[in-house]
């Protein structure tokens, strides 16, 4: 496994393995790597001969306030489990390396960001889709690999690339989930044992509302209520959002029609959590 920690050195490997005929896939990270993270290399794996996986806490798609400095970084397990699930290479660039200069150039993708976390977080996806766009531009992967834990973040990475004609294909994995429902996610490493247990309400919610689509009730509105109910035996959590849209467009639905996502984000005292589900209904 290589470990690249310059732009200069990743573009060499990708180059060589490039001129060796091999398909590029590409796993974008923050690292603090868990099985959620391992399900996309292993569908890069599948799909790709090379596999490079990035490990770059980006500093702009984190607020004033947020857990940048605190974000966890085991760089060296991080490591051991790429090595473990045979990624070809890792960039891992310092903060300097990625943005040399005051950066002056961002994407912005709109309407796609107003909503959900953009509103709590703004200048989330900004931060996001810029730093994807110059990933892009650095690896030049065939293809690259997103989850559907973050949903939004997904949809507005697809919308990019083919806004801006980039020549890659996006693929999004589902979502994985410890055995009580809790979506993986690095952040839930923040959680105390009493929170931890408390969170397992989000994934139920979500049930919740599968159960009740599944039974036929139509009225979102409905559902957000008994979403709600169960979110707030939460309890010293808020509930940010408790969203059921349009699964293309992110639209806040009355009636429930066609693909919609069930997404919800919660403030606990030490971690904001989010999770979805795509519950597909019939069109009319
Ligand atoms: P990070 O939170 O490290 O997530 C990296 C990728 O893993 C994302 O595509 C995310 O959706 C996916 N992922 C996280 N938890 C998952 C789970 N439980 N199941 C399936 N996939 C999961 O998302 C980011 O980093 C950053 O915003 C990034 C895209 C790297 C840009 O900085």
């Amino acid at each position: 496994m290589q470990i690249a920690k310059t732009i200069v050195e990743i573009r060499a490997c990708v180059a060589q393995a490039r001129k060796a005929g091999k398909v590029v896939g590409f796993v974008p990270t923050m690292g603090a790597l868990h099985d959620g993270h391992v399900s996309l290399i292993q569908a890069a794996g599948k799909r790709c001969d090379y596999v490079v996986v990035s490990i770059f806490v980006n500093p702009t798609q984190f607020g004033p306030g947020e857990d940048l400095n605190k974000y966890p970084r085991p760089f060296e397990k991080d490591l051991a489990i790429c090595e473990k699930h045979g990624v070809d290479a890792i960039f891992a660039p310092e903060a300097g390396e990625m943005y040399r200069r005051e950066n002056l150039t961002w994407v912005n993708v709109e309407k796609l960001t107003d909503r959900l976390c953009g509103e709590s977080r703004p200048g989330h996806f900004r931060g996001v889709a810029t730093v994807c766009a110059k990933l892009f531009n650095i690896v030049c992967p065939d293809v690259a690999f997103f989850g559907q834990k973050d949903a939004q973040q997904a949809l507005v990475i697809r919308r990019m690339a083919a806004d801006l004609n980039m020549p890659l294909e996006i693929v999004v994995c589902p979502t994985v989930r410890e055995p009580d429902g809790l979506a993986m996610s690095s952040r839930n490493q923040y959680l105390s044992p009493e929170e931890r247990k408390d969170a397992t309400r989000i994934y139920q919610s979500l049930e919740r509302c599968r159960a009740s689509i599944e039974a036929g009730e139509r009225n979102a509105d409905v559902i957000r209520g008994r979403m709600c109910d169960i979110l707030r035996q939460m309890p010293a959590t808020k509930i940010e959002y408790v969203s059921i849209s349009d699964a293309e467009t992110l639209e806040e639905l009355g009636q429930i029609r066609g693909r919609v996502l069930v997404a919800v984000a919660v403030r606990m005292k030490s971690a904001r959590l989010i999770d979805n589900i795509l519950v597909d209904t019939p069109a009319k």
